[in-house]
């Protein structure tokens, strides 16, 4: 059997509870309870992402979580991508169920922020441009999560994590968590270099055992090199519009983009 490695410590694991400064990004879809209870066991920070899913879905995932750990976890909302209604009953769902961290992602909300905090929850706000991250923390966000382009899924900012994350770093005074392209040990070092105190990773869990993607999907993740990526906004349906999206090139990407496919921000 092989030895853990020794703790990690940062601010971050300090806030979350964890060992090292990794955290599973709550991929809507990939990322339910299994994912997240393994990356909690193993002592990085696990997340499930909820992202415009019912209340009893909520409710079940984070039981099933507490089932399998005693650990803190996190659950993802993307509020700005949620019919208000169905965000209010997201909310209250996580909020019964004692959930210690809250993760937001995209427009930064002072009003979401402040009702997690008065039920107790902690909040990391993930972010894609150094005006959020600001933002961010003068609504109270207790880290950030700072979005680089290079990122999978939805990207919210235009900007690459080596210029990004170091401007991020220096304007907030709460730990930042580098987030796009990383997903090794080097690139957590990076990071830390760059003035993160961690790093959020969501592609680089993807693949694994225990992600709910299909077998597909990990497949094509599996075989892709670092060029196959696409980035367009023909998957923004259900959220803002032209909100870009990084994803692998499919058949429904070619079919729906109009224009020539772009493997870049520009
Ligand atoms: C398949 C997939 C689904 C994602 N879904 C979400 C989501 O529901 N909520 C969210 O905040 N971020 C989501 N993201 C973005 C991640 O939070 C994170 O920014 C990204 O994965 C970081 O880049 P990386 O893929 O290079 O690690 C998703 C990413 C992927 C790859």
């Amino acid at each position: 059997m092989i030895n853990p490695p020794e703790p990690l410590r940062t601010r971050l694991t300090d806030l979350l509870g964890c060992d090292y400064p990794i955290i599973q990004s709550g991929m809507g879809g990939p990322g339910r309870s299994e994912l997240c209870a393994a990356v909690t066991a193993a002592g990085a920070f696990g997340c499930i992402g909820m992202v415009r899913e019912r209340p009893e879905l909520i409710r079940r995932e984070i039981a099933a979580v507490k089932d399998r750990t005693n650990r803190a976890f996190g659950v993802n909302l993307v509020p700005s991508a949620t019919d208000p209604a169905l965000l209010d009953e997201e909310l209250d769902a996580c909020f019964s169920a004692q959930i210690e961290v809250m993760v937001f992602f995209c427009d930064v909300r002072p009003d979401i922020v402040e009702r997690a905090h008065k039920a107790g929850c902690k909040v990391l706000y993930q972010v894609g441009n150094l005006a959020d991250a600001i933002a961010a923390e003068r609504a109270g966000a207790d880290a950030i999560i700072c979005q680089g382009v290079e990122a999978g899924g939805h990207v919210h900012g235009k900007v690459t994590s080596m210029v990004l994350l170091p401007q991020v770093a220096a304007a907030v005074t709460i730990p930042v968590a580098g987030a796009g392209g990383f997903g090794s040990g080097a690139s957590l070092v990076a990071a830390l270099a760059l003035g993160a105190e961690g790093i959020h990773c969501g592609t680089a869990f993807l693949a694994t055992k225990e992600s709910y993607a299909h077998d597909y999907h990990k497949q094509r993740v599996v075989d892709a090199g670092s060029e196959d990526t696409v980035y367009s906004d023909v998957f923004a349906i259900g959220w803002p519009p032209q909100s870009p999206v990084r994803t692998i090139e499919n058949s429904i990407h070619q079919a729906l983009c109009r224009r020539p496919a772009r493997t870049w921000a520009g």
